[in-house]
Formats: structure tokens, C-alpha cells, sequence
């Protein structure tokens, strides 16, 4: 039997009635249509799907759309500047810390939590802070030297 409850993504509030075994991921990109959050791994080991719940970063790949319900749920599409590029993105991008981009939305929301919490972090509570998200391109070091930039422009 389906669930029905609201769901509340970006500010907005999506109403759902969805299988109670669907994943927030799935979900995010079926029903809701925002696609900026990515399907690695499935598994909750690259962070690729990783969403803030309540300001908490979490991987939506292991986390129930139902369990969300109640929860404020921000994506990649949600952690803008208004109709600007957030500090983090465009720093990301300017030190070249952008390839494929597929890891990119998880690392910017990991990175948003990190910023939340300790707006100057120091280069391993970044390292820390970005560790459940992988990268196959960058070999990280474009990615973290952008972070430091981040905290310290
Ligand atoms: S897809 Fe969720 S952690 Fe990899
Ligand atoms: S830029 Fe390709 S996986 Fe990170």
C-alpha cells in the first residue's frame, strides 16, 4: 500500500504518494524532477547522492523518502546565492576542482554542512569534512585547495 504524506524539498512542499520502500533518491529524481542529485554507488559509499535532511548531511541512496517526512530536505539545486552561483560553486569551479562533475553536487552539499557548522575550517577538518564523497577525476587536491579558498577567500 502506497504512503501519502508531503514532502518539503528546496522550500517547496511536493505532495507524494509513493511506495514506503522508495529511497529519497529515487524520489528526489523521479517525482520531484530535480536530477542534480546523483546515483553512484546505490550502496551509501560515495556520497554522490548526499542531501542535507535538517541541515545534516545524508546519503539519500540508504535513506527512506518517507523518513523525510516532517524534515526540511535541501539539494544541490536548493544551495544557490539567489539567481548566483553559491561561494562554494564558484570557487569549485574557478580552481578547476570540476571534471566529469558527477561527484560534484554531493561534494558542494558535503561541503555546505562543513561551512554550516565551522565556517573556517582548517585543511583536515575539510579533508574530514568531504570524506564519505569520492572522486574518480580530480584526485581531490583542486577540490580541497578550493575548500581552503572557501573558508579563507
Ligand atoms: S549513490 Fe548514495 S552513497 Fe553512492
Ligand atoms: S569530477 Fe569526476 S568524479 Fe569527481
Amino acid at each position: 500500500m502506497n504512503h501519502q504524506f508531503n514532502l518539503e524539498v528546496n522550500g517547496i512542499v511536493y505532495p507524494l504518494d509513493i511506495d514506503p520502500g522508495r529511497n529519497l533518491l529515487s524520489v528526489l529524481r523521479g517525482e520531484v524532477g530535480l536530477t542534480g542529485t546523483k546515483e553512484g554507488c546505490d550502496d551509501c559509499e560515495c556520497g554522490a547522492c548526499m542531501v542535507l535532511i535538517d541541515g545534516q548531511p545524508v546519503n539519500s541512496c540508504s535513506y527512506l523518502a518517507a523518513q523525510a517526512e516532517g524534515c526540511s530536505v535541501t539539494t544541490i539545486e536548493g544551495i544557490v546565492d539567489g539567481d548566483r552561483l553559491s561561494d562554494i560553486q564558484s570557487t569549485l569551479l574557478d580552481a578547476g576542482g570540476v571534471q566529469c562533475g558527477f561527484c560534484t553536487p554531493g561534494m558542494i552539499v558535503s561541503a555546505k554542512a562543513l561551512f554550516s557548522t565551522n565556517p573556517d575550517p582548517t585543511p583536515d577538518e575539510i579533508r574530514i569534512g568531504l570524506s564519505g564523497n569520492l572522486c574518480r577525476c580530480t584526485g581531490y587536491t583542486r577540490i580541497l585547495k578550493a575548500m581552503e579558498r572557501t573558508a579563507r577567500p
